[in-house]
């Protein structure tokens, strides 16, 4: 898919023990999170009391629904404290599962599951430490808002989906546009202003926390972020076997950062939804 040159974020050849010291700072720095975000979503979690609550906006849910979540087994990557994994349980997946590296975000999530009386499995694990127990098993695994760019090798990401779907099965990704990541969300008075690079060759490192929803800064530990590029979403999903059905660009914020420019006369992408499927005996390119 890639001209010689094209350029794409996150394409070095890291080793194993390598992707893993990035994951578990990672993990580590979500785990400092998980308190302030959870004060800061108290109350909006009881509303899962109610019967077939949903916090999916209705992009996503018009998305699922065309699916057809009945009957569906559906793996939730990424799935921090589970309201989005509750969420597609209510919206009539037969069964959900939610995986999440951070230790304190799935004790919030199940929780919320037992509180709310919906019936969610969730583990603890790195996306690419997923038991082989689950290979084949999912007709559906979800990804949301702020996910990809937490893995180092997004190849061996979609390694994992490919490794995950039953034959057939679809993966759905609803994240953030790459092209959001260049502006600084801190800069009101220039909002449109590109700051950052899209091709970057190192993992930005940011030690100040992350805390995106009550907007707390403290002295947190380094986490690292790898901003893949647009195309290098979409060839790590192709060359792992996973056939692109569609894909899709939206105006509007879906990670609580950007709301300051939904006034803007420029329009830029600030999201998309992206839905492949895994191939039956799917030829996998290196
Ligand atoms: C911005 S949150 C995604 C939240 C999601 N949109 C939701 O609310 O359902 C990113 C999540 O990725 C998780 N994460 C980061 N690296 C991971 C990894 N290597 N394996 C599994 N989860 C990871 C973090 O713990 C965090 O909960």
């Amino acid at each position: 898919m890639n001209e010689p040159n094209a350029k794409n974020s996150n394409n070095k050849e890291l080793d194993t023990v390598e992707i893993k010291d990035y994951t578990e700072a990672n993990r580590r720095s979500w785990n400092q999170v998980a308190a302030r975000h959870h004060k800061g979503k108290e109350e909006r979690k009881k509303l899962f009391r109610q019967k077939g609550y949903s916090v999916l906006d209705e992009t996503i849910t018009a998305k699922l629904k065309a699916y057809g979540l009945e009957g569906k087994s559906v793996a939730h990557l990424c799935c921090n404290d589970g309201t989005e994994t509750l969420s597609l349980k209510n919206l009539g997946a037969a069964s959900c599962i939610g995986f999440d590296i951070s230790d304190l975000a799935i004790d919030e999530a199940r929780k919320l599951a037992i509180d709310a009386g919906i019936e969610c499995e969730f583990m603890q694990t790195d996306v690419y430490e997923i038991p082989e127990q689950y290979s084949g098993t999912f007709d559906l695994i979800y990804i949301s808002a702020g996910s990809l760019i937490w893995f180092p090798d997004l190849s061996l990401f979609f390694q994992m989906v490919q490794r995950l779907l039953k034959d057939g099965g679809n993966v759905l990704i609803y994240d953030i546009h790459p092209v959001l990541f260049m502006l600084d969300e801190n800069d009101k008075e220039h909002p449109l202003e590109m700051k950052f690079s899209y091709f970057i060759d190192e993992p930005r490192v940011y030690n100040e926390g992350l805390d995106y929803i009550n907007k707390e800064t403290y002295e947190g530990a380094p986490y690292y972020v790898f901003d893949p590029t647009l195309s290098h979403i979409m060839s790590c999903t192709l060359s792992n076997g996973l056939m692109i059905q569609s894909f899709d660009e939206y105006d509007h914020d879906i990670s609580a950062l950007y709301d300051h420019l939904k006034d803007q006369e420029v329009k830029l992408p600030k999201c998309y939804v992206l839905s492949a499927r895994k191939q039956r005996n799917a030829l996998l390119m290196d």
